[in-house]
């Protein structure tokens, strides 16, 4: 059986939510406290055993690039100044056997259009894709526990949770039956239901393991909401075809698409500092 090794990253978008922060600067580089979205979920596919980051970019995303590339600069002078510490975590951010490939999506068609970019690296290989403003603090990593999932299923698998029925709108929502704890069949999708629409309140976050037949199919369909190729879209056709599988995953996420997702992050992972926690308590007690 082959092996999930390849993540797919889609960081083309424009984070228009986060103006005028992103104006000039990728969404994916914002940080959470000190660590880039995209670095944490670069961490997560890593944990799980991914040896090929596809990261599917665009105009204004350079600085995704240099970031896991080799910073010259920073690294003569960080060694000329004795700080090995800080030096050894500027290189090793990326693993040495792990490989970042970048491709270019210079149409904005949505995300099912750039899934289907990575096509040509990915080839006949079971793949992860993970949305980096979906960061889900889980141990193990989502990303892992999915990919356990497929090896022992072999089929497509979504990383899902509930949402309150009111929020339906923003995801890709699953019709499912109950399989075993934590995992159910899918047996229908739909891409952004108003409430009442909503066929349950199981919603698709950012994390999928597809099998390599869901090219096929986005080459196949037609733009849907908003004129763009929405991955749900091609995963409806999959699901007609092959087994597929939603997975509750076990972990905390936050929406870091949205300001108040993001700022939860932000106070969460700053928590989890010894040095900031206690700090970061006594200064939220003050506040009203
Ligand atoms: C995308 C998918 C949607 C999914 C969501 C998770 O939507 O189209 O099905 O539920 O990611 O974050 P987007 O947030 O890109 O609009």
């Amino acid at each position: 059986m082959k092996k999930v090794t390849r993540a797919v990253f889609p960081v083309a978008g424009l984070g228009t939510r986060f103006l005028p922060a992103t104006k000039a600067n990728p969404k994916e580089m914002m940080p959470v406290v000190e660590k880039p979205l995209i670095q944490l979920a670069v961490e997560e596919a890593v944990d799980a055993g991914i040896t090929d980051l596809i990261f599917i970019t665009g105009r204004t995303k350079r600085s995704i690039e240099d970031h896991f590339d080799k910073a010259y600069e920073i690294e003569t002078e960080l060694a000329a100044r004795g700080k090995h510490e800080l030096l050894r975590m500027v290189q090793e951010i990326i693993p040495r056997h792990v490989n970042c490939i970048y491709i270019r999506q210079n149409v904005p068609l949505g995300l099912g259009h750039a899934v289907l970019c990575a096509q040509p690296v990915v080839g006949d290989n079971p793949f992860a894709v993970i949305l980096a403003d979906d960061l889900i603090d889980a141990e193990p990593g989502a990303t892992r526990q999915m990919v356990e999932v497929y090896n022992r299923h072999h089929c497509s698998v979504l990383g899902v949770e509930d949402v309150p029925r009111a929020q339906t709108f923003h995801y890709g929502i699953v019709s499912s039956t109950p399989l075993e704890e934590r995992l159910e069949q899918v047996s229908g999708l739909v891409e952004k239901p108003m409430p009442d629409l909503a066929p349950s309140t199981l919603a698709i976050v950012g994390r999928y393991v597809l099998t390599p037949r869901i090219f096929h199919h986005l080459a196949a369909i037609k733009p849907g909401a908003g004129g763009e190729i929405q991955l749900t879209d091609g995963l409806v056709a999959l699901m007609n075809e092959e087994k597929m599988l939603a997975y509750r995953f076990d972990g905390v996420r936050y929406d870091c698409g949205s300001k108040f997702g993001y700022l939860k992050a932000n106070i969460a992972y700053g928590l989890k500092y010894p040095q900031l926690r206690e700090m970061l308590l006594e200064y939220m007690a003050t506040l009203k």
